[in-house]
């Protein structure tokens, strides 16, 4: 059984569709930790109420990056996780807990990357006029939302959204996607091919 850790500092929403799948049998794996850098996280009250092991690791407490990496890896080790699921995690990645976790950490973005990185993409993509717009899971890299996609979901823009509109459009199809891209790597179906990324019988 693929032992996941969920990485959330928010709302949590991505975490809950997560643990619907695990609860419905669908996910492949085990959502072993759920891990915030914020103690105030409503994805930690979630964890809580599905008795899911949780844990803070608050920058605060730390008195340098380092401190707080190694800090992030030893959490992540104890619970011997396989993959490392950032749902809604405001924090770059290092370069040192990427080192110690290859190619095992994957981010869900609210836009069609590379159009759209960083903050409010729901925003940019409203504001820049695209038809159409989406997600897009990918491999986390040391770049902000560079790594290599894994897959992606298109919703249309419509006439008269507001960006409200587009977010919770872009959202609902989030829920559907990320458990599934899980689902595969807990099968052992993504394959990293250089920039490519294969699925295996899809
Ligand atoms: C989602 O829109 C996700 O794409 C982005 O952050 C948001 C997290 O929402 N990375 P939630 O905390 O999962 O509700």
């Amino acid at each position: 059984m693929c032992r996941i850790a969920v990485l959330a500092s928010g709302r949590g929403s991505n975490l809950e569709a997560i643990i619907q799948a695990w609860k419905a049998g669908e996910l492949g794996g085990e959502i072993a930790l759920v891990l915030s850098d914020n103690p105030k996280a409503r994805a930690l009250e979630r964890a809580a109420k599905y008795k899911i092991p949780h844990q803070v690791v608050n920058p605060a407490s730390y008195s340098n990056r380092e401190a707080f990496d190694e800090a992030l890896i030893e959490v992540l080790k104890e619970y011997q996780v396989e993959l490392i699921v950032l749902a809604g995690y405001m924090r770059l990645i290092s370069a040192r807990v990427l080192q110690a976790f290859p190619w095992k950490i994957i981010n869900i973005h609210p836009s069609l990357l590379p159009a759209f990185p960083g903050l409010n993409a729901q925003e940019q993509a409203w504001q820049y006029g695209v038809k159409y717009s989406g997600c897009t899971v990918h491999f986390v890299d040391e770049g902000m939302d560079t790594g290599p996609i894994i897959a992606q979901r298109v919703v249309p823009v419509l006439p008269g959204d507001t960006v409200t509109d587009l977010t919770d459009r872009i959202l609902k199809e989030e829920h559907r996607l990320y458990p599934q891209v899980i689902r595969w790597f807990a099968e052992g179906r993504v394959i990293l091919q250089g920039r490519k990324v294969l699925i295996k019988g899809e």
